[in-house]
């Protein structure tokens, strides 16, 4: 292995890293919109399933793959299972990495894009239609949300070509519970908004006809997309967890606070969106129009939004660090080019798909790809497809091909803590994820449609 990869510096430094990774635009800005896309709390229903049942088991397991191997995405299998087909699997991981980053890096520039708003006070004195308009108005322009998509792919490449993720780690453990208080606040201002009862009613109370198999498949991407599993950073991740490392205990935390975090955003957005006549289907633009107005009503409004906007780029940062390392680790290795050269094919490669994924909001609204937008179709490809397959294969490379002692050792610290339901958790990644997955897109086939 080579050694100038990334290393976290403490322990806490690793569950930060981690928590990073999976909070941030998925849980706040993707979360919302997906839930008001979906029909209300029978998503919700459906994504705390799936969270539960898929999300926190398939979390461990490739902690176990990671920390196990102490490879990259795609070196582990290779090392656990050599000469096999099974590194495939770490390749649909690093696929999937490098589109994600492509449409994330628009979303994370549209945040700074607010932050450049507030600090220019242009946020203030507007009515909701006003926001909704201006929004659209800027993602559907051709150069800025380039411009901010190329800045935050600028900062993320200088991050991970420069190896300060010492300063990241640093700045997280600020930054990260500043974002929860905010939200807090945030949360409080919008429940006592005159849309309240509508907004929560919404969110919590499940309409059960409702669900239905896209829905099923929308709230699974969502529980992988929101909790970076199936793709191989946690494996990445892992690979740099101290022997002592609890991995259970990092997965339950990892999951419940980025969850907590998901729910905020939820009780956040929806009182406001029905406050101030927002469409809940209003798609990835929702979290962006209706903050605005939520900071509207407090005092100091544009202090709010800033420091607000702010963290959220910090959130998003961390994420798309944990992205960017993924694809630079494996140009790296795989291809043996210096970190940095790596660094760059990924920086321009991603940069490219950025720019198509933020013209679709625009100029290349009208090219789809089965009905979905350049946007739209990368999400769904990444979050609905790549995301959940990966996870199925991994349970079944583990299921399959790991001797159960070997990882009850691993998952145990050989033997130092508990694992009191380990025969549960083992019948569950060898039968039962892998069966719910498969249904899941066997009932979904055909429909390529949100
Ligand atoms: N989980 C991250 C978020 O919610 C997105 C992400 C996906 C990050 C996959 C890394 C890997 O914002």
């Amino acid at each position: 292995m080579s050694t100038d990869r990334a290393t976290f510096g403490s322990k806490l430094g690793v569950i930060l890293a981690t928590v990073g990774c999976a909070v941030g635009l998925g849980s706040i800005w993707r979360f919302p919109y997906m839930v008001g896309e979906n029909g209300g709390a029978a998503f919700l229903l459906v994504f705390i399933i799936c969270t539960v049942l898929l999300g926190l088991p398939i979390m461990i397991t490739e902690f176990f793959i990671g920390r196990h191997s102490r490879s990259n995405a795609a070196g582990s299998f290779k090392k656990l299972a050599p000469h096999t087909k099974w590194p495939l699997i770490g390749y649909n991981g690093v696929l999937a990495a490098f589109l994600i980053l492509g449409f994330y890096a628009v979303v994370s520039g549209w945040t700074l894009e607010y932050v450049w708003q507030a600090m220019s006070g242009n946020l203030s004195g507007k009515s909701a239609a006003d926001f909704t308009t201006d929004f659209q108005a800027f993602s559907s322009s051709v150069f800025r949300p380039i411009l901010w998509t190329a800045v935050f792919i600028g900062i993320t490449h200088y991050i991970i070509a420069a190896g300060v993720e010492k300063g990241i780690e640093r700045a997280s453990k600020i930054m990260m519970p500043a974002l929860f208080l905010i939200l807090l606040v945030l949360c409080i201002r919008s429940v006592t908004l005159p849309g309240v009862k509508e907004g929560l009613t919404f969110l919590f109370r499940p309409d059960f006809g409702k669900i239905t198999s896209s829905v099923i498949l929308s709230a699974m991407g969502q529980t992988f997309f929101s909790l970076s599993i199936g793709m191989g950073c946690l494996i990445t991740y892992a690979s740099y967890f101290g022997k002592d490392t609890n991995l259970q205990t990092t997965a339950v935390q990892v999951t419940v606070l980025n969850t907590l975090v998901a729910l905020l955003a939820g009780i956040m957005v929806f009182p406001a969106v029905f406050s101030f006549g927002i469409e809940p289907t209003a798609g990835p633009e929702l979290v962006f129009i209706t903050l605005p107005n939520i900071f509207e009503q407090l005092p100091f409004g544009s202090a709010w939004s800033f420091i607000f906007f702010i963290l959220l780029a910090l959130a998003a940062l961390t994420s798309t660090i944990s992205l960017h390392e993924v694809a630079t680790a494996y140009v790296h290795e795989e291809y043996q080019v210096p970190r940095k050269f790596a660094a760059w094919v990924v920086s321009i490669g991603v940069f490219i798909i950025g720019v198509f994924a933020s013209l679709s909001f625009g100029v290349l609204k009208d090219f789809t790809i089965g009905g979905l937008t350049i946007f739209n179709a990368l999400d769904f490809l990444t979050a609905k497809i790549m995301m959940p397959l990966g996870g199925m294969m991994i349970c079944v490379f583990v299921g399959l091909r790991i001797d159960k002692k070997i990882l009850k050792e691993e998952l145990t610290n050989h033997g130092t803590i508990p694992f009191y339901f380990f025969h549960t958790y083992a019948f569950f990644i060898k039968y039962l994820a892998p069966l719910a997955i498969g249904l899941i897109f066997i009932n979904e086939l055909g429909i390529i449609a949100y």
